[in-house]
């Protein structure tokens, strides 16, 4: 082979060499964002089935959130709503008052970081996320004195994080429900 044939030759090897690397590069860009148009779209088309929002710098001072407001309502039509904040590292109210065997809403945030409970051994389970409002319904079968640990790591004070929940029979609890606004079992 003349000088100038291997220098063709060995030109060709490296096009070729550039070529197929090419097609690799914009082939993973082109997958990388095959994804990023899938997964938008299935997030578009199946959106989460509710999404409540609440602003983290004014939740103390205005709004559902605020400190007179916490703690268990019966509303006039008989439902039952506990309202709660969860911050490092307590939960306002720290003890919650709720009637056995009647449904009760929970709604609930976080102010700070990303906190959670549950109740006993009952299927009162939530995460609390700030800026989010997280709510579910249960009922409590039995009376008596329930613990209230915070379940998702939040700081050093994790572990001593932890509310009570104190399950009234009915009519005791309508009694007490009737005589205030916002019951609590928080010793005043
Ligand atoms: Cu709050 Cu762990």
């Amino acid at each position: 082979m003349s000088p100038a044939a291997s220098h063709h030759a060995s030109e060709a090897v490296a096009v070729a060499a550039e070529r197929r690397w090419a097609i690799i590069v914009v082939s993973i860009i082109g997958l990388l964002v095959l994804m990023m148009v899938i997964t938008g779209l299935h997030w578009a088309s199946m959106p989460p089935s509710r999404v409540e929002t609440v602003d983290v710098k004014t939740v103390h001072i205005r709004g559902e959130f605020v400190e007179g407001n916490l703690g268990t309502a019966l509303d006039p039509d008989g439902t039952v709503t506990v309202r709660l904040v969860a911050q490092q590292y307590s939960f306002v109210p720290q003890c919650i008052v709720v009637p056995e065997g009647m449904p009760v809403t929970f709604r609930a945030t976080a102010t700070d970081a990303i906190h959670g409970f549950v109740v006993g051994r009952t299927n009162a389970n939530t995460m609390l996320v700030p800026g989010f409002v997280s709510t579910f319904t249960t009922t409590f079968p039995k009376a008596g004195e329930q613990l209230m640990p915070c379940h998702e790591y939040c700081g050093t004070g994790h572990e001593a994080m932890w509310a009570h929940v104190q399950v009234l029979p009915r009519d005791e609890f309508l009694a007490k429900a009737r005589s205030a606004e916002r019951v609590s079992c928080v010793p005043s």
